[in-house]
């Protein structure tokens, strides 16, 4: 397999900084992890919780590229030169999240459906990266509700130094399902070829096994960078997977990863029912990793608190078969 520039897909609710330090303690093969989005908050740029997840402190080792939803150009420059003061080199700028309540304030992929409007947002960010000597990075979608909007899109995103262009190929109409549009990828790459930029492109969307990442390596030669989501989330091996051939002690691993990242949320909540609560959010992917689980996740599923979750958790192990790449 060709070595790819792997990315952690930024993944709101879920890949916070206790997330990503706990995956990288037990996995290798990410390169750097994009974080969920943060909103420009008025004169300061970042809260004290958005300070809690990006000071260099709480991301030791990790390369990181924190991520802003905005639609103002002024919000996202007043982040970054707090990001700057923090020592962030990179910021992406989030112009592919569907919820409705986001797109409904232009932002995220709302952002691609008045085309003027995200010209001006892209002048009056890169305007001010340009003389910061800040990389500005763009995860997008194709289009707000046609694949067929992304050429228009394209030429925009051609006229600024986008650092990287991360794209989803999917509309906003179509949140996280169906096929992927690679035709619209396939444009993006003829395109920025054509331009000598093409290393800038990431491919992001549905990359869940080894054989997904082949077909992209083989459709796309020159492609270098990748992102995954909940790819990663669902077989945490995955990246692995593409490059050893020998036999890694899968439930060992797994087993040792859950229960470090439950204590990890137990110290940092304070409580049990915060922790629980992040762990369910994860089996609803990790569950993807054994064999036969459905059962035996509904008790971990209805766990209350520590005891029946750590109960539960325990069933399904001695029950279920892992998955093997
Ligand atoms: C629960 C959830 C939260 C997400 N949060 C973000 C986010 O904060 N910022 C962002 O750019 N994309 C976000 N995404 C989109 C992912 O980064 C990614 O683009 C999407 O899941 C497709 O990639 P995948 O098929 O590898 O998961 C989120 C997706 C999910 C399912």
């Amino acid at each position: 397999m060709k070595d790819y520039f792997i990315s952690f897909a930024p993944m709101e609710g879920i890949t916070g900084r206790i997330f990503r330090k706990t995956f990288a303690r037990h996995f290798k093969g990410v390169t750097d992890y994009y974080t969920p989005f943060i909103t420009p908050k008025e004169k300061r740029g970042l809260d004290k919780k958005d300070l809690k997840e990006l000071i260099p402190e709480n991301n030791k080792g990790l390369s990181i590229v924190p991520q802003i939803l905005t639609n103002s150009s002024e919000g996202f420059n007043l982040t970054a030169k707090k990001l700057i003061e923090l020592g962030y080199e990179e910021i992406n700028i989030n112009l592919g999240c569907p919820s409705g309540t986001v797109v409904n304030k232009g932002r995220g992929a709302g952002a691609l459906k008045n085309l003027d409007s995200l010209c001006k947002l892209l002048d009056g960010i890169y305007n001010e990266s340009v003389k910061n000597g800040l990389n500005v990075s763009v995860k997008t979608r194709i289009g707000y509700s046609e694949a067929d909007e992304f050429g228009k899109i394209l030429s925009i995103y051609k006229k600024f130094p986008l650092a990287k262009l991360i794209i989803h190929p999917r509309t906003r109409m179509e949140f996280y399902k169906g096929r992927v549009h690679k035709e619209s990828f396939s444009l993006a790459v003829r395109e920025y070829t054509e331009i000598g930029a093409v290393e800038r492109l990431c491919f992001n969307g549905e990359l869940n096994n080894v054989s997904d990442i082949k077909s992209l390596a083989n459709e796309f030669s020159n492609l270098k960078h990748i992102m995954i989501g909940r790819g990663l989330l669902r077989n945490p091996f995955l990246i692995e997977d593409t490059q050893l051939s020998e036999d890694v002690n899968r439930r060992k691993r797994l087993r040792a990863y859950l229960d470090d990242l439950l204590s990890e949320y137990l110290e940092e909540f304070n409580g049990s029912s915060t922790a629980i609560l992040k762990m369910k959010e994860l089996w609803f992917y990790i569950k993807e990793s054994f064999e036969d689980s459905e059962h035996f996740l509904k008790d971990i599923k209805k766990a209350k608190g520590v005891l029946e979750y750590r109960a539960a958790v325990n069933v399904l192990f001695s029950n279920c078969d892992i998955k093997q790449a």
